[in-house]
């Protein structure tokens, strides 16, 4: 959401530098920020961690997460070299006082010979377990005392439960304003993501068809081909309710159903998607077993290699419970949207990876066509792809060409890789420069994440309270438990069938 300044002086300081996120994701990111300009002439990241490390031992397992997994490869030397003199780090107990004593004497030797004032962000990108040790002792050392340039990022998971986030909120702001918050959602840094306000909001011709009246249903599928990697004990704790459609999937759900804001200020936009979050219907427990379904994935064979249960992966109890796969059908109970189910399915060995988002349209009122001109006859779809295709298709039907009328379904195709040359950052550049420039818009406020977990809670003690009997209950590779399609099915309608990725590369 950015606009074309460059940010005031920043200090950004990592809490769990030392981890995989910041190695993986949050360097590379900021260092593409810096190779495209956006990084302000007063710039210094300060990485804290547990480990023994000198700056240099960590600028170097930097560059090494940057040559790795940085969208444009390995990292030129005298580029690097410029960079990555901003680069320090400290050793730090997070429970400790002297950590930020030292803290605060590092920032200072840094900020003060820039003779301004700067933005001071604090990444927290370490176990929850440690978030109030830290906001509070920031407040007691008196790092964190700017309320308009200090700013708190949190990673999810943003809580647990919904007494959990309320906890954790409240923690919180003891030290932090709400707009000093950045609770991130990675999704929404997403290009695809970001382009569906411009698509639904920059263009009057969807407008007036988005909704009850044109649409029929709506489909949101964000399906993974990996298990749980190495994650299995955050993982065995979470499950994919909590994991996906808590935040990731509640989230393109809002974008798909908002109301158009009057304006893109950061809590306009906050605000309409909270007022989806609370349309959506809440459950009874009862109503749970109706309108969700859960699955976990047994062994099976993906690209030709034999993939494990997720009862044996690393770190995961053998005798788990929790759901690798999760679909539900919502409602959102308004004038725009009541009575339009808005089918979500999300899952890890699943058979392709892909986020999608199919707005399945009515189908026409009355044919005047011979039924055997119609055979392959679909209502119109219009089918946004967040990954890895990056794009947006309308399908509708076309006469074939030849000298009988006969119909058939066909494409028209908006497809990132063939429209622009540029190559379109990764969704935490966007969200790293937004902080920095104080733009919240991309970010989830308190009532937006308790809105979100109000709506799961429901489901997910429905699913505790009833162990499930059937787990493992699809095979590694498939499209998820047979429960998944006979929740669509009974409504008449079915999971629908993905387009083949088209090539994003110019
Ligand atoms: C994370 C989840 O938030 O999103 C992971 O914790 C999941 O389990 C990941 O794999 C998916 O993100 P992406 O960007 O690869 O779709």
């Amino acid at each position: 959401m950015q606009s074309a300044r460059k940010p005031d002086p920043s200090t950004i300081i990592i809490f769990g530098a030392g981890g995989d996120l910041c190695w993986r994701k949050l360097m590379p990111a900021i260092y593409n920020l810096y190779l495209d300009d956006w990084v302000p002439d007063n710039f210094a990241v300060i990485g804290l961690d547990i480990k023994e490390m000198s700056d240099d031992e960590f600028r170097q397992r930097i560059l090494d997460g940057v040559n790795q997994f940085s969208r444009r490869g390995k990292a030129n030397e005298s580029d690097w070299n410029k960079f990555a003199s901003s680069l320090n780090y400290q050793k730090a107990d997070f429970t400790n006082e002297e950590t930020y004593k030292k803290l605060s004497d590092k920032i200072l030797s840094i900020e003060n010979p820039w003779g301004k004032k700067s933005n001071r962000i604090f990444y927290l990108a370490i176990p929850p377990a440690f978030i109030e040790a830290i906001t509070k002792n920031l407040s007691l050392s008196k790092i964190a005392q700017d309320d308009l340039r200090d700013r708190l990022v949190i990673e999810k998971p943003f809580g647990h439960d919904l007494e959990s986030a309320r906890e954790l909120n409240n923690v919180i702001k003891n030290t932090f304003d709400e707009c000093q918050i950045y609770r991130i959602d990675h999704y929404l840094g997403k290009e695809t993501v970001q382009n569906m306000i411009a698509f639904r909001f920059a263009n009057a011709l969807f407008e007036p068809i988005w909704n009850r009246n044109f649409i029929d249903h709506v489909q949101i599928t964000v399906a993974e081909e990996v298990g749980v990697e190495h994650r299995g004990s955050y993982y065995d704790h979470a499950g994919a309710l909590r994991d996906m459609i808590q935040n990731h999937i509640l989230q393109l759900l809002c974008l798909t159903a908002m109301e158009p804001p009057v304006s893109f200020s950061a809590d306009e936009v906050r605000n309409k998607k909270v007022d989806v979050l609370r349309a959506i219907r809440k459950y009874t427990r009862d109503d749970v077993h109706r309108n969700a379904v859960r699955g976990q994935y047994n062994n099976g064979w993906m690209e030709g290699q034999k993939v494990i249960s997720y009862k044996e992966e690393p770190g995961v109890n053998s005798k788990s419970n929790i759901e690798t796969f999760a679909a539900v059908k919502f409602y959102v109970d308004n004038w725009r949207w009541q009575d339009v189910p808005f089918y979500v399915r999300t899952g890890k060995r699943l058979s392709q990876k892909t986020s999608v988002i199919t707005i399945q349209f009515r189908p026409v009122p009355h044919s005047a066509f011979p039924n055997e001109t119609i055979e392959n006859w679909q209502p119109n779809r219009l089918i946004i792809n967040i990954q890895p295709e990056m794009g947006i298709r309308i399908r509708f039907q076309a006469k074939q060409p030849g000298l009988k009328m006969l119909m058939t379904p066909v494409d028209m195709v908006f497809n990132y890789g063939s429209a622009y040359t540029a190559e379109p950052p990764e969704a935490y550049e966007t969200l790293l420069l937004d902080v920095m420039l104080g733009d919240a818009t991309l970010f989830m406020r308190s009532d937006q994440v308790e809105a979100a977990w109000e709506l799961i809670m429901p489901i997910i003690e429905a699913w505790e309270s009833n162990p499930p009997v059937d787990f493992p209950n699809y095979f590694a590779g498939t499209w998820g438990p047979e429960a998944a399609e006979a929740l669509i099915a009974r409504d008449g309608k079915n999971w629908l069938v993905l387009p083949m990725p088209i090539n994003n590369s110019k």
